[in-house]
């Protein structure tokens, strides 16, 4: 639990007492964890595989974001009373989630201002990138957006090494397009123009940032 940034402060012992509240399950690959506008009692935590958070628009899934070991999801509906799953949550890999109750979580975060405090914190980051993706969504061309995806997870995903960063997440071109608002075949002919221009390079489905200063450079230019 000591992965989880709002946790990192609290003593052994207190940390064992909030394990006891907690209850695991593992998800298979492609698994529906809930759904947007179901009932949400429930705050996820992400002890290994990926998760991603979608909503579905006409039967086109826009992704919002993708969680891995040491985030969590589900506190909005759980802290907002009254409102329903702001989105729907499905496995990408096979998955461990670490379950905390509404009626054990709430009292924690009463007795421990700081759990709180670090929430917020992410919610807020979270509200950034939302921010981002809108303008992007609404003013920048698709290659540049891609290219702005990929940033963004290199900084969530990413594992540097003397080629690059690689961003250790198995997508398919189709989760780039959800990410995106665009078309997979669109997907598919940006990322092999950026593989020609050397930014990237794919590699069993993962990808390799290999010159991310210029990958930020077709940013600077918008
Ligand atoms: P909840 O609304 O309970 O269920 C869906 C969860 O997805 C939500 O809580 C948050 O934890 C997470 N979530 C919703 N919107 C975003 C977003 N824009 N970026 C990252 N996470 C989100």
């Amino acid at each position: 639990l000591r992965d989880f940034p709002f946790f990192e402060h609290l003593d052994d012992e207190y940390l064992a007492e909030i394990a006891k509240l907690c209850s695991e399950r593992t998800y298979i690959k492609g698994e529906s964890i809930f759904f947007e506008g179901e009932e949400g009692e429930e705050l996820y935590l992400v002890i290994s595989g990926v998760v991603q958070i979608y909503q579905d628009n006409h039967s086109r899934d826009v992704i919002l974001s993708i969680f891995r070991e040491g985030d969590f999801f589900g506190e909005m509906a759980l802290l907002q009373n009254e409102r329903a799953r702001s989105a729907s949550a499905r496995t990408i890999e096979k998955s461990t989630l670490c379950i905390l109750k509404k009626r054990d979580f709430i009292p924690l975060l009463k007795s421990n201002p700081e759990i709180l405090i670090g929430i917020l914190e992410t919610a807020l980051d979270r509200l950034r990138d939302a921010n981002k993706l809108i303008t992007d969504l609404t003013v920048i061309d698709v290659r540049t957006r891609i290219a702005r995806v990929l940033l963004r997870l290199t900084e969530q995903h990413g594992v540097p090494s003397d080629e690059g960063v690689l961003i250790d997440l198995k997508l398919t071109h189709q989760h780039l397009a959800d990410m995106t608002g665009t078309a997979r075949e669109t997907v598919t002919k940006s990322l092999l123009g950026l593989q020609d221009e050397q930014l990237i390079r794919i590699d069993q489905r993962k990808i390799l940032v290999c010159n991310i200063d210029r990958l930020r450079n077709i940013l600077d230019v918008i």
